[in-house]
């Protein structure tokens, strides 16, 4: 058990890489608040965890509206009494559109959810952890679209670093003499999740980006939480301000 009386707040636990997260935190002992904007599907992810003698609760969340993630936030310490652990995963793509097709809603859309909506859970969560003796770990879910130019469009790009230099900043400002809080991120390729059904129309020029360094191997959603579980516990406690890449060796090309 690596998480063993944690309270941990997992957003876009309804599917996907959140899914995984979730069910594996609580399978280590954390206490998950399982937060997503599919009520359905949080309502199947926390009777999966409780199922298996885990503990979670739902939240029906939008990550772009911040009184809905304060609140979210909120429920970890109303709920459970602290907050240990935040992993920032939901999230959006687009048809790897380009910077030349970008309407302002759609650049504005993919900021609010990839970027701001992390930004507003992270302030609340480290003005929560940062008077905790022991802090708190934040993990932010970005992509290697948070490292490298071709692996998405301009505005999931753009959001992706945007979350890379968030997470790094706030490493510097709230580290061991700061508040205690860790905040890292991790960077996966391909990963078999839904993501891929809101690729409708796939830009000719996003894909030939892509296709100059081929198609990367696809993770199962699991190999994700298995680096998120490692970044959550205390086994990364030397760990801050990281970007853990987990490609299986697609950007090594
Ligand atoms: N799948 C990949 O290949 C891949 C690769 C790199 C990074 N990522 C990133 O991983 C994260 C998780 O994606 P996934 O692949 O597991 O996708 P997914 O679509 O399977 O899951 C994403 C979840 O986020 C939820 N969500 C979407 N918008 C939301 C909002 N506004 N508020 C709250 N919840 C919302 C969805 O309902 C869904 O349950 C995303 O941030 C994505 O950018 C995905």
């Amino acid at each position: 058990m690596k998480l063993q009386g944690k309270v941990a707040v997992v957003t876009g636990a309804g599917s996907g890489m959140g899914k995984a997260i979730a069910i594996l935190y609580a399978q280590e002992g954390a206490k998950v608040v399982v937060a997503d904007i599919n009520p359905s599907a949080v309502n199947d992810v926390v009777a999966e965890i409780k199922n298996a003698g885990g503990e979670g609760t739902g939240v029906i969340v939008n990550v772009a509206k911040r009184a809905e993630v304060e609140s979210m936030i909120e429920t970890a310490v109303t709920s459970y009494g602290s907050l240990d652990i935040l992993v920032n995963n939901a999230g959006i793509m687009d048809n790897f559109t380009p910077v030349g097709d970008v309407t302002d809603e759609h650049w504005d859309r993919l900021q609010d959810i990839n970027l701001k909506g992390p930004f507003m859970a992270c302030r609340a969560a480290i003005n929560i952890m940062k008077d905790q003796p022991h802090g708190g770990v934040i993990i932010n879910n970005a992509s290697v679209g948070g490292l490298f130019g071709a692996r998405g469009g301009a505005a999931y790009v753009a959001a992706k670093h945007g979350l890379v230099g968030l997470t790094k900043n706030i490493a510097s400002t709230y580290g061991r003499e700061g508040g205690n809080i860790r905040c890292n991120a991790i960077a996966p390729g391909g990963v078999k999740t839904n993501i891929q059904s809101s690729i409708t129309a796939p830009h000719p020029l996003g894909m030939a980006a892509i296709g100059d360094v081929g198609q990367g191997p696809l993770a199962d959603p699991m190999e994700i939480a298995r680096v998120a579980l490692f970044l959550g516990s205390d086994d990364s406690s030397f760990i801050n301000g990281d970007v853990v890449k987990a490609d299986g060796g697609w950007t090594a090309r």
